[in-house]
């Protein structure tokens, strides 16, 4: 085989300056572009920290100059030169003051015409960029990106062994733990008919870690959830993920506090200040209509219930009196900004999204009169309540959703006051607004099948002035939780855990999972429980949406590698693919078609 030639490198493509003018220099790259003026061959030498410009000229020689000629783009060079003053200066560039005179090339190989350009607007469709994600790597962005999420784990790591915590592997093949997604199981083959499941979470483990002893925990945690994908979910992706023994919630949010504030200096430039807002889960709903609020804006939630009872509008009317909601969002000073249309478009996505009924609205004209399909059912007296109850001035529109379950509209409301602010251009990506929302309801009720479920995860604390309700009135029972929401993303939550074994039975009781099912599931937390746990609380951020929000990115799939796209498929390797039938007789399993 033939001897392998390398050019040792000496600088990488982003370094050089005016003042390694005179240097000799060894590069290795890709060539982003070549132009051949005849005497004169420009090469832009690109790697991941930018591009340097070659020159070949009448004084290179001419074995070296020939094969100038033949290159193309993408090919890997390897170039030796000498670093020179340009004569017409880049002032884009980094590198634009000066050029390398080359005075050998080697060829490393050849590239076929990419199938995608290698630069970062070149506004190709998505599933062309996951194809081939080997090129999409080379673009700046994408090689930014992988820098930039590469330091939030390193800061990360640096972080929680400063702070005492130990990082330990929790294992990938396990029993299925519930954080409410679906399982991805994996066959055993020495286990017939048995299956492991991939993590949604280390949750069961950390906690075991803290029976264990080791009181401080984290680790940069691979996690699989077989759920509907958005822009800001994978199957697959990673936590940063903690647990700490004989604390309370103060304790967590205040050592959250300080790696977060280090994590936006280190890595943004911006000052957070600490302790962060806190804000209790009734309150962000009331306010917001979200348990994820957005603040950076205004448009806040208000209720109508007490200046609408007894109106003669009937929807609202009967909603009052079954003890619903009417509540509103003023968009204020914007109404000149949505038509009728945009308005008929709002509220069927609210119908076909959250189940709302409708959507009214109100709009306050120049001079202060109103203009809305409902305003004939309301005495003057309770019009005038509505605009004091929104603070209403020319030019607002007040929009408002009524609903038995008030869930339908916090949703509806909550969702139409980010959207607008988005529509508006109010979601100003280089403004962080982080809080803690704390105290979540411990159970939430499915709305189409009435059965109750942990809002977390059943492993949550309740608030303790409210274990009697566990009995009488669960949904009641309110729990240590906190998630850090950050321009109204959850970017991560976690709360105190139970560590009694009587209190976790308890709870899997209310959740109706049977004694049977929940030895099956979880005995060995159970029998854990019973040698001595510690109180033990942590959480779990979401390390790509982080990387997401911190670099205002609209995906997480720019701060993957190697995503997989709507559909759960990496469309680069093609998996999901169908198994070998021998493969698939070796682990006991039958396929059906559908
Ligand atoms: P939770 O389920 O809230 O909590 O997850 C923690 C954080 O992980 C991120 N996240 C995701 N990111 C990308 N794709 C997904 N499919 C996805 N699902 C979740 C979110 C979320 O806030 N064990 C608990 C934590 C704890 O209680 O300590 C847990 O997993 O940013
Ligand atoms: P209707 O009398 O049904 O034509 O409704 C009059 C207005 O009230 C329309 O703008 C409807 O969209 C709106 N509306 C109907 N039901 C609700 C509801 N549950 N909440 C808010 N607005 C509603």
């Amino acid at each position: 085989m033939k001897q392998e030639k390398l050019i040792k490198r000496t600088n990488m493509c982003g370094d050089l300056r005016i003042t390694d003018v005179g240097k000799e220099v060894r590069l290795n790259g890709w060539v982003q572009r070549r132009r051949n003026l005849g005497t004169l061959i420009f090469v832009d030498l690109r790697d991941k920290t930018g591009i340097t410009q070659i020159v070949f000229d009448e004084k290179t020689p001419a074995d070296v100059a020939l094969k100038a000629d033949s290159l193309r783009s993408e090919y890997t060079i390897g170039v030796v030169g000498k670093v020179r003053e340009r004569e017409s200066k880049n002032p884009d560039l980094p590198t634009g003051a000066i050029e390398v005179e080359a005075s050998d090339l080697l060829i490393y190989s050849k590239a076929e015409t990419p199938p995608i350009y290698i630069k970062d607007d070149d506004n190709v469709d998505e599933n062309l960029r996951l194809k081939y994600r080997f090129l999409d790597l080379r673009k700046p962005h994408m090689q930014r990106n992988l820098a930039f999420r590469s330091k939030v784990t390193t800061l990360a790591r640096n972080f929680f062994a400063e702070e005492g915590f130990t990082e330990v592997e929790t294992p990938m093949l396990i029993k299925p733990t519930p954080e409410g997604a679906r399982d991805y199981l994996v066959p055993s083959r020495v286990n017939p008919g048995k299956f492991y499941a991939l993590p949604q979470s280390p949750q069961l483990f950390k906690q075991l870690l803290m029976v264990g002893g080791t009181d401080r925990y984290f680790q940069i945690a691979k996690c699989f959830r077989d759920e509907d994908l958005r822009a800001d979910r994978q199957p697959e992706f990673t936590q940063i993920d903690f647990e700490m023994s004989f604390v309370a919630e103060d304790d967590i949010l205040s050592v959250q506090e300080r790696f977060l504030k280090r994590l936006f200096k280190e890595l943004k430039g911006v000052d957070i200040e600490i302790p962060l807002r806190r804000m209790p889960w009734v309150e962000a709903m009331e306010r917001f209509g979200s348990d994820k609020p957005d603040l950076r804006f205004g448009f806040e939630l208000k209720k109508l219930n007490d200046a609408l009872k007894g109106c003669d509008f009937a929807v609202f009317r009967d909603v009052i009196e079954a003890g619903g909601d009417v509540r509103g969002v003023n968009i204020n000073g914007y109404s000149d900004k949505f038509s009728r249309k945009d308005i008929d478009k709002m509220t069927d996505h609210i119908k076909k999204s959250f189940g709302a009924k409708g959507l009214a609205w109100i709009r306050v004209e120049e001079g202060g009169a109103v203009n809305s399909p409902i305003a004939k059912f309301f005495t003057e007296d309770q019009m005038a309540k509505i605009l004091a109850v929104f603070d209403a001035k020319p030019n607002d529109l007040i929009l408002i959703v009524s609903d038995k379950v008030p869930q339908i509209v916090f949703n509806s409301l909550g969702f139409l006051r980010r959207d607008l602010a988005g529509k508006l251009g109010l979601l100003d990506p280089n403004r962080f607004e982080l809080l803690w929302v704390v105290e979540f309801p411990l159970f939430e009720k499915d709305l189409e099948t009435g059965e109750l479920s942990a809002m977390h995860h059943p492993f949550t604390c309740p608030v303790l002035d409210d274990v009697p309700l566990l009995d009488t009135d669960p949904l009641k029972v309110m729990s240590r939780t906190y998630d850090i929401v950050l321009n109204g993303v959850e970017m991560g939550g976690g709360g105190i855990r139970i560590h009694d074994s009587e209190l976790q039975a308890k709870m899997f009781q209310v959740l109706g999972i049977s004694d049977e099912d929940a030895q099956r599931k979880f005995g060995f937390l159970l029998e854990a429980f019973r040698y001595g746990a510690p109180p033990h609380g942590g959480m779990a951020y979401g390390l790509d949406r982080m990387v997401m929000l911190l670099l205002g990115e609209e995906s997480i799939r720019e701060v993957i590698a190697f995503p997989k796209n709507q559909a759960a498929q990496c469309l680069m390797s093609d998996a999901p693919s169908f198994a070998d039938a021998s493969a698939l007789q070796e682990l006991h399993i039958t396929t059906v078609e559908e």
